[in-house]
C-alpha cells in the first residue's frame, strides 16, 4: 500500500472516530456511534497491517487474537456497576504502551527515523520524555484508581502533610531530568524519568476520595489520549495523533461536565481530598430520628391514584438492575392514565450517562427521560416523587449546609413533590457519606428493600388493583 493511500485511509478512520464521538453524545444515536467507532478501528488496523514496513505478521496476529479473546471475555462478564474500574484498568494499558513505545524508540531510534543511538534528535527526545511521563503517570494512577474502585485499596482520601509540596518537587524534578536527558541522552536518566513519573501517578491519585474517582478516571482517560498522541509523534503516525487528541480532548471535556454537575472545580477534585470509602459510607452513622416506613403496596396505591409521578433513579437502581421492572411498573401506571416521567441528575450513578444507558437498555422512551434543568421546576406540581436507589442527588444539604462535602452540587428538588418515596435498603448514606435529612421529613415515605424486588412487588400490586 502506498503512503498516500494509507494516509487517505487513516483520514477516513479519523472521520469515523469523530462521527463515533458525535453518535455517542446521545442515547438515541449511540448505537450508530459505536458502529462508526468499530468501522474506524477496522480501517485503522487493516491499513496498519498492510503497511510495507510490516514484514512479519505472527506476533501481531497472535497479539490481536490474545487481546481480542481476553477483551471479549471481560466485556461479556463485566457487570455494569464495575465498568468504571474496567475503564481504569484499560487506561493503565494505554499508559504502559506509551512507555514501551518511548523505550523502544530510545533503544532503536533508526527504526523510528529519529536519528541514531546517542544521536537522537532533540525534539524526539522531548517527545519521548513527555510520552513516557504521561504514560507512566496514566499507568500507575489508573492502577490506583482501579484498586480504589475495586475495594482493594481504601476509597478514603489518603491525605498526608506536605503532599502538594512533594508532588510539586517531583514535577520540578521531572523537568530538570528531561533537560538533562535531552542534553546527554543517558538511558539511565530515561528510566529514572519513568520511575519518578510512576511514583507521581501513585501520589497524585492516592489522596483523591472514592466519590471523585469517576472524574479521575475521565481525567486519566484524557491523559491516556495525550499519551497516545505522544506515541503518534514518536511513530510519525497521523491517525494515532488525531485519535489521541480526540480521546485527550473528550476526556478533558467529560471531566469538566462531571465537575460542573457536582459544582466543583477540577482543581478542587484533584486537591480536595473529598469523599469517603464507599464501604464506610454505607455504614455511616445513621440518625435515630423517626422515619415513616411504608411498603411497596402503599406506594402502588398512592401512585395509581396520582395524576403525575416523577421517577428519580440513582446508583442503587444500577446495583439492583431494577431498570426492567421499573419500566414495567411505569408501563402499568401509564396504562392507568398516570403521567410518569424520569428525572436524570447529571452525576446520578457512578459514571456520566449511567442512568440513561440503563433506561435505554430497558427500552424506556427517550422522550420520558428529562435532564435536571428541564424537570426540576415540575416537582412542586407533582403528586409523587419516586426515588429509586438515589440519595446524594436529592440531598438538600447540598443547598443548605455550607460545611457539607456536597455543598453547591445542584440537586433534584424531590422534596417539593406532595409525597416522596425513597426505595433503598436502609437509611445509610450515599457515596459522599452524608446523611440525607429528607428521610425524616413529613412528606417522605421510606420503602426499605432491594430496588428490583420492590419494583416487582409494585408491578404485581398495580396489576392486581385493576
Ligand atoms: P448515592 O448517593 O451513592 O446513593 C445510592 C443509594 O442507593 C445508596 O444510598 C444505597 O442505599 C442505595 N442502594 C444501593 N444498592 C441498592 C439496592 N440494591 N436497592 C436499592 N437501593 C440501593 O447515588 P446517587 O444518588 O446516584 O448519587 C451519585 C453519587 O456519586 C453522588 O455523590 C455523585 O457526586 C457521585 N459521583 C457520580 C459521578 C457520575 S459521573 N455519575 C461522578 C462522580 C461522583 P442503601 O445502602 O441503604 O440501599
Amino acid at each position: 500500500m502506498t503512503p498516500t493511500i494509507s494516509t487517505l485511509l487513516y483520514l477516513v478512520a479519523a472521520v469515523c472516530f469523530v462521527m463515533a464521538l458525535r453518535g455517542l453524545s446521545s442515547a438515541a444515536t449511540s448505537r450508530n456511534g459505536n458502529l462508526y467507532g468499530i468501522c474506524g478501528m477496522v480501517i485503522a488496523i487493516l491499513t496498519t497491517l498492510l503497511s510495507p514496513a510490516i514484514t512479519k505478521y505472527t506476533g501481531i496476529i497472535g497479539g490481536i487474537a490474545l487481546g481480542g479473546i481476553i477483551g471479549a471475555i471481560i466485556a461479556k462478564k463485566i457487570k455494569m456497576t464495575a465498568l468504571p474500574q474496567l475503564v481504569a484498568a484499560f487506561h493503565s494499558l494505554v499508559g504502559l504502551a506509551a512507555v514501551f513505545v518511548a523505550g523502544s524508540a530510545l533503544y532503536n531510534p533508526k527504526a523510528f527515523g529519529i536519528g541514531a543511538v546517542d544521536a537522537i534528535y532533540t525534539a524526539s527526545l522531548v517527545e519521548m520524555s513527555l510520552g513516557t511521563i504521561i504514560g507512566a503517570i496514566t499507568f500507575s494512577g489508573s492502577i490506583i484508581a482501579f484498586g480504589k474502585l475495586q475495594g482493594l485499596i481504601s476509597g478514603r482520601p489518603l491525605v498526608y502533610k506536605g503532599q502538594h509540596i512533594i508532588n510539586a518537587a517531583l514535577g520540578i524534578g521531572l523537568i530538570a531530568l528531561v533537560v538533562f536527558f535531552t542534553v546527554n541522552q543517558h538511558h539511565s536518566i530515561f528510566w529514572i524519568i519513568t520511575a519518578v513519573s510512576l511514583l507521581l501517578g501513585i501520589l497524585l491519585i492516592l489522596p483523591i476520595g472514592g466519590a471523585d474517582m469517576p472524574v479521575v478516571i475521565s481525567m486519566l482517560n484524557s491523559y491516556s489520549g495525550w499519551a497516545a498522541a505522544g506515541i503518534g509523534f514518536t511513530l510519525n503516525n497521523h491517525l494515532l495523533l488525531i485519535t489521541g487528541a480526540l480521546v485527550g480532548a473528550s476526556g478533558a471535556i467529560l471531566s469538566y461536565i462531571m465537575c460542573k454537575g457536582m459544582n466543583r472545580s477540577i482543581i478542587n477534585v484533584i486537591l480536595g481530598g473529598f469523599g469517603t470509602d464507599p464501604a464506610e459510607a454505607s455504614t455511616a452513622a445513621v440518625s435515630d430520628k423517626p422515619v415513616k416506613l411504608s411498603s411497596a403496596e402503599d406506594a402502588a396505591y398512592m401512585m395509581s391514584n396520582a395524576r403525575s409521578v416523577i421517577i428519580v433513579p440513582g446508583y442503587g437502581m444500577a446495583v439492583a438492575q431494577a431498570q426492567h421492572s421499573l419500566r414495567e411498573m411505569v408501563d402499568v401506571l401509564k396504562s392507568q392514565g398516570v403521567k410518569v416521567r424520569y428525572a436524570i441528575h447529571p452525576v446520578a450513578g457512578r459514571m456520566p450517562g449511567h442512568m440513561n444507558v440503563l433506561l435505554a437498555e430497558a427500552n424506556v422512551p427517550y422522550d420520558d427521560v428529562l435532564e435536571l434543568d428541564d424537570i426540576n421546576s415540575d416537582f412542586g406540581a407533582t403528586d409523587v416523587a419516586f426515588v429509586i436507589g438515589a440519595n446524594d442527588i436529592t440531598n438538600p444539604a447540598a443547598k443548605t449546609n455550607a460545611a457539607s462535602p456536597i455543598y453547591g452540587m445542584p440537586i433534584l428538588d424531590v422534596e417539593r413533590a406532595q409525597t416522596v418515596f425513597f426505595v433503598k435498603r436502609s437509611l445509610a448514606s450515599g457515596y459522599a457519606g452524608v446523611d440525607n435529612e429528607l428521610f425524616y421529613r413529613d412528606n417522605t415515605m421510606m420503602v426499605l428493600g432491594d430496588a428490583k424486588k420492590v419494583c416487582e412487588i409494585l408491578v404485581k400490586s398495580l396489576k392486581g388493583s385493576h
